[in-house]
């Protein structure tokens, strides 16, 4: 009998793993989770039959794993190499880990998108802020999480950002300074789509928090690690479900994606005062509210385990057919070998 397929989830932070994990264990999908980080990749192996969900964050340097968005480089060069299929992979690690690359490909798909100067290096960060009136927002072209956004009310308090304590330099070299959105209410939409589909739209409110608006449950944790429990019980979440959301973009949300090769992913806009809808980020690592998940008629965690088990019917089907010519060729006993070549990455 053929071993059962898996699906291998490609990653670095285990908080975020757990609601997938129990999704998953929910319907019975075999699944495993390749932490990468300070692991090994043999070029010699071949990549075990199954299929990939590349969830490398943008992030990752935060949790002390500045490495990893390099090494699933490689271990996605190496699954393509062997034909495996892959959900978010190269190009979309390419969007994930810069905003410069999301931003240029909305706009060129028509996307209203904030006015934008990228700097490299910190030289020029002073004068290129005067490029843009105030108050503007300096965010880093690797972010996630809202880390490092900030927005300033004059130059001087830039410049006065720049040389103090502070400053927080970007782990790529590559800043943003960017037109600030005046919101006409004070919150951001972000739409799911899972396998090219809308899958619901949420708000966050920007009113009570601020710039940090991951809905991840692990996000809430606070810097010392202990659960949130007073301060999350102490007032209404962040999040809410935007409902009946049937709005254009979504149709051209899913269209973008489809180019992209973006298969889950969380799109956040702002609505502004002036009647412009603005898309300024692309979160392909996404991940789902607690709350919001019991809420919706139909989860985004039951539309991602219902995706993941139809690709990996398709790949026991093709495996099928695979063993079935290659019986037919006679050739059964060289496919059994091939399969002891089999690797893992990064367990
Ligand atoms: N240009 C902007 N104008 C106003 N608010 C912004 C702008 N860019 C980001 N923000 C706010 O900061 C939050 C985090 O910024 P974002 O670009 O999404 O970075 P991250 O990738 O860290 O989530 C946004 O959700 C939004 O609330
Ligand atoms: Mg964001």
């Amino acid at each position: 009998m053929r071993p059962t397929l898996c699906l291998y989830v490609l990653h670095e932070n285990p908080d975020w793993y757990a609601p997938l994990a129990a999704a998953f264990d929910r319907v019975g999908l075999p699944h495993e989770q390749w932490l990468l980080g300070d692991t090994v990749l043999d070029l010699d192996t071949a990549p075990p039959r199954g299929v990939f969900w590349s969830r490398m964050s943008a992030s990752s340097h935060t949790r002390g794993h500045p490495f990893a968005k390099d090494q699933t480089r490689g271990v996605l060069a190496w699954l393509d190499s062997h034909g495996r299929r892959v959900v978010n992979g190269r190009r979309v690690l390419d969007l994930e880990m810069s905003k410069v690359e999301q931003l240029a490909a909305l706009r060129a798909a028509g996307f209203d998108v904030p006015r934008t100067v990228a700097v490299a290096g910190s030289t020029e960060l002073a004068a290129a802020a005067r490029k843009l009136p105030v108050p503007f927002i300096s965010k880093h072209n690797q972010g996630g999480k809202g880390f490092a956004v900030r927005s300033f009310a004059t130059h001087a308090d830039y410049d006065a950002y720049l040389a103090g304590p502070e400053y927080e330099p970007p782990v790529d070299g590559i800043t943003l300074l960017q037109e600030h959105l005046v919101a006409a209410r004070p919150e951001i939409t972000r739409v799911e789509i899972v396998g090219g589909a809308f899958v619901y739209a949420i708000t966050a409110d920007t009113g009570r928090g601020g710039f940090q608006l991951c809905p991840a449950d692990a996000c809430a944790l606070p810097a010392d690690g202990r659960p949130a429990g007073a301060s999350a019980a102490a007032g209404p979440s962040l999040f809410a479900l935007r409902r009946d959301f049937e709005h254009p973009i979504v149709a051209r949300y899913l269209d973008f994606a489809g180019q992209h090769d973006i298969e889950i992913a969380g799109f956040e806009f702002i609505e502004t005062v002036d009647g412009r809808l603005v898309t300024y980020d692309i979160n392909t690592t996404t991940n789902y509210n607690a709350e919001i998940e019991a809420a919706a008629s139909r989860p985004a965690l039951v539309a991602v385990t219902d995706f993941f088990g139809r690709l990996l019917a398709a790949e026991h089907a093709a495996a099928a057919e695979h063993a079935a010519a290659a019986d037919h060729a006679g050739a059964a006993g060289h496919a059994r070998a091939a399969e002891h070549g089999e690797a893992t990455v990064g367990q």
